[in-house]
């Protein structure tokens, strides 16, 4: 090869590389928009989640008004119960919720308005762990789902307001024992 030869072999080899390195970002980019997160479990509910263990239950009045429980699949649960931090990839942990309705059966029987129950299911959200994958967003993707279906989400919005628990790996939720 001479000189012009290996010159051009040079720009060509930096050609390629600045291609491969942008295409690299492109990918990482268009992968953190996405964890908008349609793409988390191939844009379906996880199998067996609604079997998986109980974490802690919630009540959120306000506009979510609703009764949820987190639930945890066996690593999740695991780490929790061993108090293990942080939790290890492949743990997810889910969030179900009904809107609080009041029960007028329930109601009956105890002699006044007491009784609030599961109405119709809100949404589900979940966090799986994934150091590496989703190293941008504290190591854990975030999903949505709206009737089964993957909602719109922003991961990093999500993200952002699970950073004051950061300690506890970005989990509000305490195990309830
Ligand atoms: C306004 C702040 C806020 C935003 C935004 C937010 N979360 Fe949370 N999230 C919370 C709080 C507070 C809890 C615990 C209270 C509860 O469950 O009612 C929680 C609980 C959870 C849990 C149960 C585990 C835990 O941390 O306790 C999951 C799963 C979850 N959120 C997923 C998501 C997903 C997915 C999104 C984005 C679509 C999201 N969150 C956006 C504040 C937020």
């Amino acid at each position: 090869m001479g000189e012009v030869g290996m010159k051009r072999g040079s720009i060509l080899l930096i050609a390629a590389l600045t291609a491969t390195g942008i295409g690299a970002v492109m990918a990482f980019t268009a992968r953190n928009a996405d964890s908008a997160d349609s793409q988390i479990f191939g844009g379906k509910l996880p199998a067996g989640y609604r079997d998986w263990k109980l974490i802690s239950v919630a009540h959120e009045a306000g506009k979510l008004n609703d009764l949820r429980a987190i639930l945890g699949n066996d690593a999740a649960v695991a780490a929790y119960r061993e108090g293990k931090l942080p939790f290890p990839d492949g743990a997810i942990i889910a969030r179900v919720a009904w809107s609080y309705v009041s029960s007028e059966e329930n109601n009956k029987v105890f002699g006044q308005n007491q009784s609030f129950v599961a109405g119709p299911p809100t949404n589900v959200q979940f966090m799986v762990k994934d150091a590496k994958e989703y190293a941008s967003t504290g190591g854990w993707g975030f999903a949505q789902f709206n009737d089964g279906k993957p909602a719109n989400i922003v991961a990093k919005d999500c993200y952002s307001c699970h950073v004051p628990v950061k300690d506890r790996d970005f989990l509000f939720t305490r195990y309830a024992p």
